[in-house]
């Protein structure tokens, strides 16, 4: 699988018949000028929680590629009174897609849409195709559940946020790791905004120096499972 860094929390994962976008947040980024959402094909959107950065481009991405969504069942009840069609889960629920499996996992954050309605609970998930999983933490604190999530899992790459603030930051990025058994993590959810910006050099070698891999890509860069 070939998963791209669209910026902020926003995925393409490419498998062989099938195109995931995560958390699409594409015009709203102040750091983007490299990706064109009008360019993205997807075949499903998976959202991991309401918050408008990673749900402000769904609708025209939905609109675009006539792509299914996947989510909590109050986001996929919220796009569905819109005329998008969608696939409720809910945490600890697993489902076999045509492209893989995916079992939606907790995630301990909040999770309302822009206008304040309510967004379910926020999640993450855990995408099992083509021989390999991995983890897509969403916005989640450090959490011990991650242990569970590694414990029943052969984690080929964890991506997790790194940004802190909103989220844990990438020292406690290295202990959900390390609960997750897997030394190999993209980072996502930092440098968009000032409050989550990061020094990329120290978080890099942290890993390093604790025996594990921090990748930090740019926008619209890619790596090959
Ligand atoms: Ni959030
Ligand atoms: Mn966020």
């Amino acid at each position: 699988m070939k998963i791209t860094f669209l910026g902020h929390a926003c995925l393409q994962i490419e498998l062989q018949d099938s195109t995931l976008i995560i958390d699409p947040f594409i015009s709203g980024n102040p750091k983007n000028n490299t990706i064109q959402l009008s360019d993205l094909k997807a075949d499903y959107i998976l959202i991991t929680h309401a918050h408008q950065d990673h749900t402000l481009d769904v609708e025209a991405l939905a609109n675009q590629t006539g792509a299914t969504l996947i989510s909590n069942y109050e986001i996929i009840t919220h796009y569905g009174a819109k005329g998008i069609q969608g696939h409720p889960m809910n945490h600890g629920g697993s489902y076999e897609f045509d492209f893989g499996e995916l079992k939606y996992v907790n995630a301990i954050h909040s999770s309302s849409f822009a206008d304040g309605s309510y967004g379910g609970q926020p999640g993450g998930f855990i995408l099992s195709a083509e021989g390999k999983s991995i983890y897509i933490a969403g916005d989640t604190a450090l959490t011990y559940d991650m242990k569970l999530f590694g414990s029943a899992f052969d984690l080929s790459l964890a991506i997790l946020p790194v940004g802190d603030n909103f989220t844990m930051g990438y020292v406690d990025a290295l202990k959900a790791s390390q609960f997750l058994n897997c030394n190999r993590v993209l980072g996502y959810h930092f440098d968009t905004f000032g409050y989550i910006e990061i020094d990329h050099e120290a978080a890099v070698k942290y890993f390093l120096d604790h025996g594990s891999s921090l990748e930090l890509l740019e926008i619209g860069e890619s790596l090959t499972l």
